[in-house]
């Protein structure tokens, strides 16, 4: 069978784009930052993206191009006979923990944009937002039934294939997505008390740095964010022709991902501020704030409508590169259909979702890790640990299993100044970085 292919690369730039701006932006951003004291998290956070993040991006879909494999058949392909491989089987593992919860959440704002549809959110509901978020969540089969749809979509456009399906669906739905965010931004900052957000977001609070969950916190948030160490990126890039560039395809992934983050911050933490929400609410904390922006503005019922439907967007064009992962994998393994390995993926990781929404009601006691619930544990395992260990096996297969002109040739980087200053960042300081904070969270250092 042969494999699919990007039509354009700005068809590429845009499939890419849709993986990062995601939940990850608007979301998980707000409440680890939240958490993590908001302006000493965002530096941390920027800090990672630019020092760690983006180098390792370009290797990842540089590694993806060179094999045009999947996760597992890359790492197969590139370093025969070595153990690199097991590289690609967290891949998979991550894809199945991430997008369980993750169409847990989408199927929330689906939920909401449904609400706003019908009118029922247009003002305050009797037990505020806050209950009947807490009423909505806990309830038996409601959510599932969300998750559900939200399932069915993603499987729509991954089983309709590369180009006809994702690649169309985020050539629409990006640029849809930055008009209403840059929208709401203005607005959120024109409310009385919204100086107090904007402080809480660019004024750090250098205290927050002697925690070391910070930490992992930024770094999961950069892995997270930037759909990297997961194999998302290097499955796009193995559908990349030779001819497309690498470098600047992946500084603009960088930049547009971190655009999207800031800008969801300056939309939520002003409303924060301004409606006197609990920062630190967690995962939440945008299901409550949001509605509470919206019914103050003029128009609300309208902005929250589309607003929704964006964030539905948004979390679909990164859900399909989720199960894109183990859909590319199986279908080479198994030589199933396309259209047979999405939906069994799909199916299996909506089975999954099941036991994380239920994690709000009838196993809210459930806590597998500490004090975290379900949702909590799994993307604490799969974003703070799982991810950044993948990128560091990246790293290190670019850095020092490829000889330097491999890297840079396989990054389009020969001859290059700045590949240069990439290539000693994802030899050494990229890996020394992830193992330090490593090392630093579990107290050794
Ligand atoms: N980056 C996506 C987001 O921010 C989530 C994601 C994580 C996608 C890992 C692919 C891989 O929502």
């Amino acid at each position: 069978m042969v494999r699919e292919k990007w039509g354009t690369k700005l068809g590429f730039m845009l499939a890419a784009m849709g993986s990062a701006v995601g939940l990850g932006n608007i979301w998980r951003f707000s409440f680890v930052a939240g958490n993590s004291g908001g302006g000493a998290f965002l530096l941390l956070y920027l800090t990672f993206v630019i020092l760690l993040g983006v180098p390792l991006l370009l290797a990842e879909v540089s590694i993806g191009r060179k094999a045009e494999s999947d996760v597992v058949g890359s790492f197969k392909k590139l370093a025969p006979n070595t153990p690199w491989y097991l590289t690609g089987f967290f891949g998979i593992a991550s894809s199945f923990l991430i997008l369980s919860f993750y169409a847990v959440v989408a199927g929330w704002a689906i939920f909401y944009f449904w609400n706003y549809l019908n009118g029922s959110y247009f003002s305050s509901p009797e037990v505020g937002y806050e209950g009947a978020f807490g009423q909505f969540i806990s309830h038996s089969w409601h959510p599932i039934a969300w998750t559900a749809l939200f399932m069915i979509l993603t499987i729509i456009i991954v089983l309709s294939g590369v180009k006809k399906g994702i690649e169309a669906a985020n050539k629409i739905f990006m640029p849809l997505l930055a008009l209403i965010l840059i929208g709401l931004a203005f607005f959120s900052l024109s409310l009385d008390g919204a100086s107090e957000g904007v402080k809480f977001l660019f004024q750090p609070d250098w205290t927050a740095l002697s925690d070391p969950s910070i930490y992992i916190a930024a770094l999961g948030q950069a892995f997270f964010s930037l759909s990297l160490g997961m194999g998302a990126m290097l499955t796009y890039g193995s559908y990349l022709r030779k001819e497309n560039k690498l470098p600047s395809a992946a500084l603009g992934i960088g930049i547009m991902d971190t655009f999207f983050a800031v800008i969801s911050g300056l939309v939520i933490f002003p409303a924060v501020f301004a409606f006197g929400i609990d920062s630190s609410s967690g995962p939440p904390l945008v299901f409550i704030t949001l509605p509470s922006i919206f019914e103050q503005m003029p128009m609300g019922g309208i902005v929250g409508l589309v607003f929704f439907f964006a964030l539905i967007l948004a979390s679909l064009s990164s859900s399909v590169s989720i199960l894109e992962v183990p859909t590319a994998y199986f279908m080479r393994i198994l030589g199933w259909t396309r259209f047979a390995t999405s939906v069994v993926m799909g199916a299996i990781m909506f089975v999954m979702g099941i036991g994380v929404s239920l994690g709000f009601g009838i196993w809210s006691g459930v806590t597998p890790i500490g004090d975290l619930n379900i949702l909590d544990s799994m993307d604490y395992i799969a974003s703070n640990i799982l991810l950044p260990l993948g990128g560091l096996s990246m790293a290190l297969l670019i850095g020092w299993y490829f000889s330097k002109s491999e890297a840079l040739e396989a990054t389009d980087f020969t001859g290059s100044g700045i590949g240069q200053v990439w290539y000693y960042l994802v030899k050494f300081v990229a890996p020394v970085m992830i193992i330090l904070i490593f090392l630093n969270k579990l107290g050794v250092i």
